[in-house]
């Protein structure tokens, strides 16, 4: 049996498998530029996280109907649940669709179908986390916050993602506030590539509850100090940051050392269909890798449910 946990960071999107793209590709009538779906896997060889963006957003062009956004996300609920999730909170990136010309609607209505059997389907609670494009302007952003309201009762948060270097939380303070003041909560990916301050300008500028990755807080021990001291939680991403070249090997990722220095750290899969594993994966591997003992992995799946966004409506962290 698997160890029961929440997944926190994870991109639905991420969880196109090459089987679906091109079962989605043929339905749509879509030409990818790979001969198959080995051809596809051999790409998986990534750079930087720039390097598997652009991938990441090219293959989305299979995605179109209500049906194809509720097909990916009861797929990855089936795997998920497979692999010890009881819970999920699921990130959504809406500018990259409507950019390609599908209404937010189409995808936001998709994925809540499948999210609206979830429990009854694969033992799954669910959450919704849109996600702005931080390499897109702020005003992009603000009219994707705007466009949401008729969805407001499907979505609990908004994220920050993609391209990280050069674009800073702070350049997103306006849409945060907005979103604050509809009742939505806050998320931010921040130090995976960019640097500790980023990590501080989420908490400060932006009042995020939890940071996505928070990786390169290690390089700032005041910073560390004072993550632990008010139990922010980080939900990491391990295979992600070996695949996007954010650390060499895996027998170097400090999360081990950053549950000792008192950080309140998660373990989660980002782009499973991309970086070689599901959450369940993902815990195996660190085990092996680190040598956590059973009680650390209980640990990590206990602080999955902590951090979750369930039951407790309120903000933990206020502005
Ligand atoms: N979008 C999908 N995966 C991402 C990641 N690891 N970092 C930033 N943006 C992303
Ligand atoms: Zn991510």
């Amino acid at each position: 049996m698997p160890l029961p946990k929440a997944e926190l960071h994870l991109h639905i999107e991420g969880t196109l498998e090459p089987e679906l793209a091109f079962a989605l590709a043929a339905r749509n009538g879509v030409r990818l530029p790979f001969e198959d779906t080995e051809e596809l896997r051999r790409a998986y060889l990534f750079e930087d996280l720039q390097s598997f963006l652009h991938l990441y957003y090219a293959l989305m062009a299979v995605l179109r109907t209500e049906d194809d956004f509720a097909e990916l996300t009861d797929g990855y609920l089936a795997r998920a649940a497979a692999q010890g999730v009881r819970h999920a909170e699921i990130f959504f990136d809406p500018q990259a669709h409507t950019a390609r010309g599908v209404p937010l609607a189409t995808v936001v209505e998709g994925i809540a179908r499948a999210l609206d059997t979830s429990e009854e389907r694969h033992g799954i609670s669910t959450r919704l986390i849109m996600c702005f494009l931080r390499d897109q302007s702020a005003a992009s952003a603000m009219e994707t916050l705007q466009a949401a309201k008729p969805h407001l009762h499907r979505i609990t948060a908004v994220g920050l993602d993609s391209a990280e270097a050069g674009h800073p939380p702070s350049k997103f303070r306006e849409v945060y506030e907005a979103a604050g003041a509809l009742g939505l909560r806050k998320v931010a990916h921040a130090g995976e590539e960019g640097p500790a301050e980023y990590v501080r300008e989420a908490l400060d500028i932006l009042g995020v509850e939890r940071i996505d990755h928070g990786l390169r807080c290690v390089e700032d021990h005041e910073l560390v100090e004072r993550l632990a001291r008010e139990r922010v939680p980080l939900t990491l991403c391990p295979l992600s940051n070996v695949r996007l070249k954010v650390i060499d090997v895996l027998e170097e990722h400090p999360l081990a050392r950053m549950m000792d220095a008192g950080l309140l750290c998660t373990v989660n899969s980002d782009d499973p269909a991309y970086f070689g594993g599901y959450v369940g994966d993902t815990f195996h591997a660190v085990r092996e890798a680190l040598g956590l003992t059973d009680e650390r992995l209980r640990e990590l799946a206990r602080n999955s449910f902590v951090a979750a966004f369930l039951e407790d409506d309120e903000p933990r962290r206020a502005r």
